[in-house]
């Protein structure tokens, strides 16, 4: 099987992806970085040098499980220190699985700061997909501030708290100008950054289609906030891949599409070809302040330039949750698909509170706000080092008379950075329950992320969850396996997953500054049954810094 080189330098660039200049993640003079495209078996190697001369860095392949390379995993702390300014590290690992994938940094809020890029892992040549397409597109979507990740980070991790607030733009592939030249048709703005000659770098990637044909469009998110929705006017969207897994096909008008998550839709271009048409991306979940990103599906041999006749589509209202729950409810494996175990050996309750700490606002998991430790987790289970972490096992249940409805009784959260330890091929069940915000009514999403496996989707429900009721209520025979499930506000989402992947995985929410105010949890995984784990990736583990 075939292996792919790659050189990434990772290095602070100036760039206009809105037009607008900003400092930004990029790689090798790219941003977003440079596409991944490999075939399933091959194994990619990609050394990665650190060019940022003030800060460590690190990057994870998201949606790769790793099998045998946890240590290639990409997560500072967990697999692996961080890179040092100026050092190389190498990352290789097998991608044994067809689907759309990113990488994203993992360090800090760098993915934030835009170091991402797109990762697609193709069939075999002599192996046919299960459905039929003549062309296909790539789209990454991500959210961009005007305060750079630096800034947004030490508002964060202040006292009080001063949030990142809503982004200025949302961004694909990099890039979004709608309100520039491509806006003057509907009545925008007069911004100087709007005087373009064309062929700028924040120009909109357009969607060039023959009439007739079908496409296959690979959208992947990798936002440190926003949650999109993404439509095309008159065209239908027929859903296929969701996070490297095939799903019954099913149409829609539009998708939501959360952090962490990516989806293969196809497009037929069966309108009138005589005409161009919008494709919008729009902010769902949090009242937005964020304007649509636009781009244009073109017909050919029509000029892309001919603007659409009817506008772009609305995004569905951002508090209409009944809307993202209809349309993630319909999300069911393929016929054929890999299913999960009858039962499971342990059930883990995980409630997700946002909490205080003095007058610092965290993010908590059954009351305990997740701080990373200084020695990455990995080589130091494996080599069972003292000290390094609290060895007591964090909490696996929340009180069972805790009312999710209410502001948290216990306001008060401790840091911890414990960890849950799994027997090799342990089948287990988390229940993720949302509950009220600290201050006043409302409850926020979260986009939940695992490393190192897909987990099946056993179902959502509202309210909080009642053991011993629920799970009769279980998808045990069509559940879709995912990397990532959003908890819907005041409800909870039932997950399943074996323990396969010796390893330290981290699980944890996909909002870039949620993780970074402790949302998330650790689980190590018969981490005696690692081998060969590169020098290379242990070095600041066993030559520890002076301290
Ligand atoms: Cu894409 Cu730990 O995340
Ligand atoms: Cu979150």
């Amino acid at each position: 099987k075939g292996k792919s080189h790659y050189k990434f330098d990772v290095e602070y660039i100036y760039k206009k992806p809105d037009c607008k200049e900003h400092v930004v993640m990029g790689i090798n003079g790219q941003f977003p970085g440079p596409t991944i495209r490999a075939e399933v078996g091959d194994t990619l190697v990609i050394d990665l040098t650190n060019k940022l001369h003030t800060e460590g860095t690190v990057i994870h392949w998201h949606g790769i499980r790793q099998f045998g390379t946890p240590w290639a995993d990409g997560t500072a702390a967990i697999s692996q220190c961080a890179i040092n300014p100026g050092e190389t590290f190498q990352y290789k690992f097998k991608v044994d699985r067809p689907g759309t994938y990113f990488y994203h940094g993992h360090y800090g809020m760098q993915r934030a700061a835009g170091l991402y890029g797109s990762l697609i892992v193709d069939l075999p040549k002599s192996q046919r997909e299960p459905f039929h397409y003549d062309g296909e597109f790539n789209l990454l979507l991500s959210d961009l501030w005007h305060t750079s990740s630096h800034e947004q980070e030490v508002g964060l991790s202040s006292a009080p708290m001063r949030w990142i607030g809503e982004p200025q733009n949302l961004l694909i592939n990099g890039r979004r100008q709608f309100h520039c030249s491509l806006a003057s048709k509907y009545g925008s703005t007069n911004l100087p950054q709007c005087n373009l000659k064309g062929g700028e770098e924040c120009a909109p990637q357009i969607l060039h289609v023959e009439p007739k044909k079908t496409y296959r469009i690979r959208i992947a998110s990798t936002t440190s906030l926003a949650s999109l929705n993404l439509a095309i006017s008159n065209h239908k969207l027929i859903v296929v891949e969701a996070d490297g897994n095939y799903v019954h096909p099913f149409a829609v008008d539009d998708i939501d599409i959360y952090s962490g998550e990516t989806y293969s839709v196809l497009l037929t271009t069966d309108q009138d070809p005589k005409k161009n048409y919008w494709l919008s991306i729009g902010v769902r979940g949090r009242k937005p302040s964020t304007p649509q990103a636009l781009t244009i599906l073109n017909y050919k041999p029509l000029s892309a330039s001919v603007f659409p006749t009817s506008p772009p589509p609305v995004t569905p209202l951002w508090n209409d949750t009944d809307h993202s729950k209809a349309f993630t409810k319909q999300i069911i494996s393929k016929m054929g698909n890999p299913q999960p175990p009858k039962s499971s050996h342990r059930s883990i309750h995980f409630l997700n509170t946002q909490n205080k700490i003095g007058s610092f606002t965290k993010w908590a998991i059954n009351n305990v706000s997740l701080t990373l430790p200084t020695t990455p987790y990995l080589g130091s289970i494996k080599f069972n080092l003292k000290n390094t972490f609290d060895k007591n096992p964090p909490p696996e249940r929340f009180p069972m008379d805790y009312d999710i409805f209410k502001n948290p009784v216990n306001p008060n959260t401790t840091t911890g950075n414990g960890v849950y330890t799994f027997q090799l091929n342990e089948v287990v069940d988390v229940i993720l329950q949302n509950a009220n915000q600290l201050n006043g009514n409302g409850s926020e999403i979260h986009p939940w992320h695992l490393h190192g496996h897909d987990f099946w989707v056993l179902g959502y429900g509202e309210g909080r969850f009642r053991p011993g009721v629920d799970e009769r209520s279980f998808n045990l025979t069509r559940a879709p396996l995912r990397n990532t499930a959003v908890i819907f506000p005041y409800g909870w989402t039932a997950l399943r997953f074996k323990a396969d992947n010796p390893g330290v995985w981290a699980f944890h929410c996909h909002i870039e500054p949620h993780l970074h105010m402790g949302m998330g949890v650790i689980f190590a995984e018969a981490v005696h049954k690692v081998r060969n784990i590169p020098k290379e990736a242990l070095k600041c583990v066993l030559q520890p810094r002076c301290s």
